[in-house]
């Protein structure tokens, strides 16, 4: 009797194509070729550098913001794994969204530009810094100095009309959302200012992101035992706090507490970033151990776009906090891998039979949820593995060569913006919207999206 293939396959002898993505998490060799193939997936989306359309623009339903975290990805793949192929793209696309003051304020995007929004190119920006990743040519200004004009048109926005200080979560008086101050609009002002500060040394932003973190734990939105919750409005002086835990806010806050710490090497840092770690424990399933999930939305099937790349952030820090705090590997190594095998066995749908999917905590079942939030994800998970493939962010002082303009985007506070058909609450949903409103959720359950 002759077996056909189909018969072997019905019968399990045979993967009916690659499928999967062989990943062994302890070989950078093949971390790098499962890195490659996520990677190729995710450029696959992008469609800003086809002709008639804007470089550093994502298609529909894709916010601005999360082409500015996508090209982070790309800047931190390059750097990970030395290959090359999407620093065009990508340099095109950051140098392309300069927009306004040097500082990511395209006038394009204003109905869409919250400070999260804007901090997310300028955190690629200064992972661009970091990683030496090659600087503009000629008079466009340099990966630092774009990071540094974020954090100046942004410091110059530390609202004390109520709360105690803070950002509000938008620039804009018109767009939605303009009395919340959260924690990811905060967490990413930190990030900036405690990454600026270790790699200029320039105490200036140590002295912010150290303010930014005690408001925050202040406000509440950074509890007692380390959890981040959303935000919290302005008309209730911040009194109130929405509950809700995203990976995202838990990974932007531990790469600036990495940060500091490795420029004091201080008790208070190391306590802080030890906290944090630890505190990340309820992004991890306990469906398939010490697999990361967004414990928000990902059971109840609930995560919106933008939820969808959330662990993308997580998992970009936790490899950054390995590399400048090397003691806290053994606390983020294991679950990181861990994570990253079970992402990639669920690497296995689609056509090319390697997209990936958002649930990583089916044992390897793909939950057909695809985009660039998932692939971006996948990506991230796998290619922070490779922290001993590379020397580590650097500073001024070990071989930082992107130029410094302390002063840039400065003058953004008295120069007034002239908008010309923006309507007030013109784009619900514009940014990053996490939860705006308030008291639909201050009785819900605070771990669910509801
Ligand atoms: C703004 O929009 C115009 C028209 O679509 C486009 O040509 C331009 O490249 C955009 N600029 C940015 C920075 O996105
Ligand atoms: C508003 O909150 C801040 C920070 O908690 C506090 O210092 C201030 O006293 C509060 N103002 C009022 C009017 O309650
Ligand atoms: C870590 O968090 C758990 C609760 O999630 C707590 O019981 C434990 O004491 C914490 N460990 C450290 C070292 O803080
Ligand atoms: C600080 O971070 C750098 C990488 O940016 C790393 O090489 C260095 O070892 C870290 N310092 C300490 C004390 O761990
Ligand atoms: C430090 O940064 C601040 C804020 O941007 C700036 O005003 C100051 O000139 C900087 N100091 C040095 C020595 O670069």
């Amino acid at each position: 009797m002759k077996f056909t293939s189909t018969a072997l396959l019905a019968l399990g002898f045979l993967s009916a194509t690659t499928g999967a993505i062989e990943l062994n998490v302890d070989d950078p060799a093949s971390i790098k070729k499962g890195a490659k193939i996520v990677a190729a997936g995710l450029r696959k989306w992008y469609t800003g550098d086809k002709l008639g359309d804007t470089p550093g623009n994502l298609p529909d339903p894709y916010y601005w913001w999360e082409a500015g975290a996508m090209f982070n990805a790309f800047v931190d793949y390059w750097y990970y794994t030395g290959d090359d192929t999407y620093n065009a793209i990508t340099k095109q696309a950051m140098i392309h969204q300069i927009g306004d003051f040097s500082a990511f304020m395209p006038p394009n995007q204003t109905k869409t530009l919250g400070n999260d929004d804007q901090a997310f190119w300028g955190m690629a920006a200064m992972s661009a810094a970091e990683n030496k990743f090659p600087d503009p040519e000629g008079n466009t200004p340099s990966w630092l100095t774009l990071a540094q004009a974020v954090f100046n048109t942004q410091a110059a926005r530390w609202d004390m009309t109520a709360c105690g200080g803070g950002l509000k979560w938008q620039i804009f008086t018109f767009n939605n959302g303009y009395n919340y101050k959260n924690t990811i609009s905060n967490g990413c002002f930190f990030n900036i200012a405690a990454r600026l500060a270790k790699y200029t040394g320039n105490t200036t932003y140590s002295d912010w992101a150290e303010k930014t973190f005690e408001w925050e734990m202040n406000i509440g939105l950074i509890s007692p035992d380390y959890h981040f919750f959303d935000g919290s409005d302005d008309r209730l002086n911040c009194s109130k706090v929405s509950h809700i835990q995203w990976t995202y806010n838990a990974g932007v806050h531990m790469a600036g507490a990495a940060a500091l710490w490795n420029m004091t090497q201080s008790d208070k840092w190391r306590n802080h970033l030890t906290n944090i770690i630890n505190s990340t424990d309820i992004f991890f399933s306990k469906d398939q151990a010490d697999v990361m999930f967004e414990v928000a939305c990902e059971r109840n099937g609930k995560c919106d776009v933008d939820q969808r790349s959330f662990k993308a952030y997580l998992c970009r820090w936790m490899g950054w906090t390995m590399q400048v705090a090397p003691w806290t590997r053994d606390m983020i190594m294991p679950k990181l891998k861990v994570s990253a095998a079970a992402a990639a066995a669920q690497c296995n749908a689609g056509e090319d039979q390697t997209t990936c999917g958002l649930r990583w905590w089916k044992n390897g079942q793909n939950d057909g949820s695809f985009g660039v939030g998932e692939q971006m994800s996948a990506l991230e998970v796998m290619q922070n593995l490779l922290v001993d493939e590379v020397p580590g962010p650097v500073s001024m002082k070990t071989g930082g060569t992107s130029k410094s303009d302390p002063s840039a985007g400065g003058n953004s506070k008295n120069t007034p913006i002239v908008f010309d058909d923006i309507t007030t609450g013109d784009k619900a949903g514009a940014g990053i919207l996490t939860t705006i409103v308030l008291v639909g959720i201050l009785g819900g359950a605070w771990w669910m999206v509801s």
